[in-house]
């Protein structure tokens, strides 16, 4: 490494570390609710921590196996994103899910 490269990377440690801070966020308001029926308590209680409820309420429709959709979906949080839903909880959170597709 070169005198000048040596330096241009000191300088860009000494810059990165006087500027680290916490970076403060306030998310946006919810916009989506998801609406009362059997089940909406498990939904709100597993599925809005880590996203807006509108992931699940902007979803298609018009699927023609809901079930097997949501079933994936919900699969899919807990495995690939590690979302920490109890297996006594799917099937309710499942029902709820599949069945929104008709309000
Ligand atoms: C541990 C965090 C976490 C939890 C809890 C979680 N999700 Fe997600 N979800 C994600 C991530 C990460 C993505 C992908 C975000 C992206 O692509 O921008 C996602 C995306 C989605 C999407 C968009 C479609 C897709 O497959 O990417 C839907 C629908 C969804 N989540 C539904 C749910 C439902 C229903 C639950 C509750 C059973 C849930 N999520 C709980 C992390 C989570």
């Amino acid at each position: 490494m070169r005198a000048y490269e040596a330096a241009l990377l000191a300088g860009l440690v000494a810059s990165g570390a006087a500027t680290a801070k916490p970076v403060e966020y306030t998310p946006p308001p919810e916009t989506a609710s998801l609406p009362a029926a059997a089940g909406v308590e498990a939904v709100r209680a597993n599925c809005t921590e880590c996203h807006s409820a509108d992931y699940i309420t902007t979803q298609p429709r018009t699927l023609k196996d809901q079930r097997a959709f949501w079933a994936g979906e919900v699969s899919k949080m807990k495995k690939a994103y590690g979302a920490p839903i109890q297996d006594q909880d799917v099937p309710t959170i499942v029902d709820y899910l599949a069945k929104m597709s008709k309000w």
